[in-house]
């Protein structure tokens, strides 16, 4: 199975109008022109930043995705709030959904996970679905029990949506290890696929084709200088990318990583 690498640099909450110029133009000067290039390459800034970015990064066709959606995908009283049309109307092409962050600090659920799946797709936008465990869940053995339920919630919300379980054909799955992410400890590559195998023997149970070609990505303290070896893992389609996304250097190189 032939499936494109993606590298998705997640900004979370960092960036200025003038940081941003700088970094975007470091990113597009450094990765190849569009049509020759390895990976899909997407960048996540701050939603106040999508629509300032949005026509630079067109044209450089690469992606530009928000970092949360809502789970209504209509218009409405949710204050605060910021619907998937609204992030397709500003020229985004992906959104990250479920993000550890978001889970742990503003108590996203796997059902809410799901809906906001919905939501994406039917905005047309590239859904980035984040699971993976904590430390502790890790230590006491029970990492493919808990991102085998928040990929199950994902999956059941689709199959129950006139959308079904083929919407998965336009979603990317990203597993990051919470206990990876921003710390310095990568999962080694073979961690990495195990987890990764099992995501994809989830999906192939339900659909062989589908689990075949839906595109797995690690993230978790990717860097420069372990890119290469992650990538090269059968099951690893290519990373997300946090704390080294901000630097267009480090980026450019995990990039390079996926050749
Ligand atoms: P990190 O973040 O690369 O800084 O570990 C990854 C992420 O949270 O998406």
């Amino acid at each position: 199975m032939n499936r494109t690498p993606v590298v998705v640099g997640n900004w979370k909450m960092h960036g200025s109008r003038a940081a941003n110029a700088s970094l975007i133009s470091g990113v597009l000067s450094g990765v190849a022109p569009r049509g020759q290039r390895s990976a899909e390459v997407v960048v996540c800034p701050p939603f106040v930043y999508l629509a300032d970015l949005a026509t630079m990064l067109e044209q450089a066709g690469v992606g530009l995705g928000a970092q949360d959606v809502c789970t209504e995908a209509g218009q409405g009283a949710f204050t605060g709030e910021v619907s998937a049309p609204m992030l397709r109307d500003v020229g985004c092409t992906h959104v990250i959904i479920g993000h550890s962050e978001r889970r742990a600090y503003y108590a996203e659920t796997d059902e809410g996970v799901g809906r906001k799946t919905l939501a994406a797709l039917s905005a047309a936008l590239t859904p980035i679905i984040c699971v993976g465990e904590l430390l502790e869940e890790r230590d006491a053995g029970l990492t493919y029990e808990v991102v085998g339920r928040q990929l199950e919630a994902v999956l059941r919300a689709l199959e129950a949506d006139p959308i079904g379980l083929s919407g998965l054909n336009r979603c990317i799955v990203a597993y990051e290890p919470v206990w990876a992410i921003g710390t310095g400890r990568t999962a080694t590559p073979e961690q990495a696929q195990d987890v990764h195998a099992f995501i994809r023997g989830l999906i192939q149970s339900r659909d062989a084709r589908i689990g075949g070609s839906v595109r797995v990505l690690y993230g978790g303290s990717v860097k420069p200088g372990n890119a290469r070896e992650l990538f090269g893992m059968p099951d690893v389609d290519g990373g997300l990318i946090g704390g080294a996304s901000l630097k267009a250097e480090d980026f450019v190189a995990i990039v390079a990583a996926t050749q």
